[in-house]
């Protein structure tokens, strides 16, 4: 009888040394940061980490060829193409090909472009190998990635994807220029309304 009475006593003192008369504090607590996570302050040292080195964001293909001379010859010669572009249809690169590229080159991929017509931009080559006998699809993708004199870069308008889709439908109309021949739209010039 005497044993319980002091448990209880003793077992009280504790439960109500946690209580206090502050309410903005629980008072003591057991292992409190159990059950009250310690918050940090934004960007406080070690909590912002930045990224692993040689991280990418998800879907980003690296593109490690340079931008130099060298870079556009070895490009030329990479004949490395993802596996998709085998299977790729043409046709899947024709509006994004409206899009960013006929203005200049063309729909037929000429070198007629509105802007060539309107006499805005020179110097636009057809893809007809005639006119450029050595281009690949490699360096194709090197000029989309880092434009060419007087063609800007396209890189940051166009993803992985798109790209090898353009470059499908850039090799079909390659394929279809009849070489020698003299851009469909060159008589009809005139006819524009003045720029
Ligand atoms: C602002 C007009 C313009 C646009 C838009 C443009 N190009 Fe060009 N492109 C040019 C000019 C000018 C050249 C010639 C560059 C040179 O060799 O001086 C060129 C050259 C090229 C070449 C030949 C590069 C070589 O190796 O000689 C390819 C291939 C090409 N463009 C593809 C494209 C594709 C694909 C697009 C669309 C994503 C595009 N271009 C958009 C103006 C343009």
């Amino acid at each position: 009888m005497r044993i319980k009475t002091i448990l209880w006593v003793a077992g009280s003192a504790v439960a109500l040394s946690a209580c206090n008369w502050d309410k903005t504090t629980p008072g003591y607590t057991y292992m409190d940061d159990m059950y009250r996570s310690p918050a940090h302050q934004t960007y406080e040292p070690g909590t912002a980490k930045e990224p692993a080195e040689g991280s990418v964001p998800r879907g980003y293909v690296p593109y490690t060829i340079p931008n130099t001379n060298e870079g556009y010859a070895a490009s030329m010669a990479n004949t490395e193409v993802p596996a998709m572009y085998e299977t790729l249809d043409a046709e899947s690169g024709k509006q994004l090909y409206t899009q960013f590229c006929s203005h200049c080159h063309g729909e037929k991929g000429d070198g007629n472009g509105i802007l060539m017509q309107r006499e805005k931009i020179l110097g636009i080559p057809g893809y007809g190998a005639d006119k450029l006998p050595d281009i690949t699809p490699g360096s194709i993708y090197h000029v989309i990635m880092y434009g060419k004199n007087n063609m800007g870069s396209h890189a940051s308008q166009l993803n992985y994807d798109e790209r090898w889709k353009i470059i499908k439908y850039v090799w079909k109309l390659r394929m279809d220029q009849v070489p020698g021949a003299v851009p469909a739209a060159a008589d009809t010039a005139a006819a524009q309304p003045a720029a």
